[in-house]
């Protein structure tokens, strides 16, 4: 509270398209769509006519003993595009997380190995900041204070490819470091139940990216040892990444690892053999509703469906949140895979996404920029000399040129609205350019 005396937050007043507006008419791109939930814009028109025609019809109906025709479509849907054909509601990300996490290890407890009941997770992973997810998220400021209230549990090294050595490429770096995940496993399997990751960006880390191939390697390992493999989409799912899902885009190594150009890009990607995975456990949030209602989902497989069905109470899964598969946010998440389908959105964000890097791209020859990264639809860079407060100061700055922005440590990035256009783009690489150079940012 102390901080907002000298930062205060913003009054928005109205949303449209990418843009906020506050109390006094003036406008704001939303250059990190409300911490990466908002797909189609803010007061999308098909999007509310969605909500509203629910709305008139039963906006709330507990999800056990009843059900309704919103939740069944849309757990049809989703059990189709991931092809994870069970789903179970929640609210949010970090619930999303728990329910995964208390799935796979009692699955294994229903499987007779109660002792498989250990979690791993990526360095500097994030999987929201309730309990059980805080105890899998490992980012030192939500986590320290809390430890002694937390499980243990174990991480692993990232592949995050701004940690390879000189001249080693972004996929070499991600097979070593799924070296020391298979070493892990080898001696830890017994009592572990899943590996939860963010695929493709770590978002919380400061949009950290990584080769596709630890992806493939990640799946291939965690069969081998009897390990679920849980894929946390909750930022990166509904096309961030390029394609709907990030796990799509997994891919194993070609040419082998060690004989690869030194280049630390994704697109690396383009010379590996796509081979898209399929999690035990897929949690999705954010923009499963377009960024409009609070509502999760965890997908997961007939085998682990398989493992709770039965007479006995105690096997099933005992869980639950009073808002679970609220119908609104159905609406809203069935309006948003509306359209997607009806406007060809990861073929035209592909497009977007082109024309925007040529845009953005100005600032990766800024001399204080370093590890310019980009994927589909997220632009990232480090700022070499930043100091303490820098996130504030780059924040206030970017606000003053119109622009709603907010770095994370050192890290800048811009994670828009898919509305957005070029002429947006050219004023948010204006204003980073201005706070760049603005006098101690
Ligand atoms: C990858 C990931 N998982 C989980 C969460 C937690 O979601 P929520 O904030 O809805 O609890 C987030 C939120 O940023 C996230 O980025």
């Amino acid at each position: 509270m102390q901080h907002l005396e000298g930062l205060a937050p913003l009054p928005v007043a109205r949303g449209e398209g990418p843009w906020l507006i506050d109390a006094d008419g003036r406008r704001y791109l939303d250059a990190i769509s409300s911490w990466w939930v908002n797909l189609f814009g803010h007061c999308n028109p098909r999007i509310n006519a969605a909500i509203t025609d629910q709305l008139t019809q039963i906006e709330h109906v507990m999800l056990a003993g009843a059900t309704h025709a919103p939740v069944v479509e849309l757990s049809e849907r989703l059990g189709r595009l991931t092809g994870l054909g069970h789903a179970f509601y929640a609210s949010d990300g970090a619930s999303a997380t728990e329910i995964a996490l208390k799935m796979s290890a009692h699955y294994w407890r229903n499987a007779g190995h109660p002792g498989k009941n250990g979690f791993i997770s990526l360095e500097n992973g994030y999987h929201g900041e309730t309990v059980g997810a805080l105890s899998v998220t490992d980012i030192p400021l939500f986590k320290a204070t809390y430890a002694p209230l937390l499980r243990h549990t174990k991480q692993v090294p990232t592949p995050d490819m701004r940690r390879a050595e000189p001249g080693e490429s972004a996929e070499a770096w991600a097979l070593r470091c799924a070296e020391a995940l298979d070493a892990h496993l080898a001696e830890h399997a017994a009592t572990t139940a899943a590996f939860i990751l963010e695929p493709l960006v770590q978002g919380a880390a400061g949009m950290a990216m990584y080769h596709p191939a630890y992806l493939a390697r990640a799946r291939e390992l965690c069969d081998r040892h009897q390990v679920h493999l849980i894929a946390d989409e909750i930022a990166v799912g509904f096309g961030r990444t390029g394609t709907m899902f990030a796990c799509e885009q997994a891919c194993v190594p070609f040419p082998p690892a060690g004989e690869d150009s030194a280049q630390k890009t994704p697109s690396n990607a383009a010379r590996a053999q796509p081979a898209a995975i399929r999690p035990d456990f897929i949690c999705l949030s954010k923009g499963l509703t377009g960024g409009y209602l609070p509502l999760s989902a965890v997908l997961t497989s007939d085998a682990v469906y398989a493992a709770f069905y039965g007479a006995d109470t105690a096997l099933g899964f005992l869980h639950s949140h009073s808002y679970t598969g609220n119908p609104l946010a159905c609406r809203a998440a069935l309006a948003v895979l509306d359209i997607f389908e009806h406007d060809n959105v990861i073929a035209a964000n592909r497009v977007k996404a082109i024309e925007f890097t040529k845009i953005v791209e100005e600032v990766a020859a800024h001399r204080r920029v370093e590890h310019f990264r980009h994927l589909g639809m997220i632009w990232a860079f480090d700022v070499s000399d930043a100091s303490p407060g820098f996130a504030d100061r780059f924040h206030r700055v970017a606000l003053a040129q119109g622009v709603f922005i907010r770095p994370i440590g050192n890290t800048v990035y811009a994670m828009p609205p898919y509305v957005v256009d070029a002429g947006a783009m050219r004023m948010l690489v204006d204003a980073l350019l201005v706070s760049l150079g603005e006098a101690g940012v």
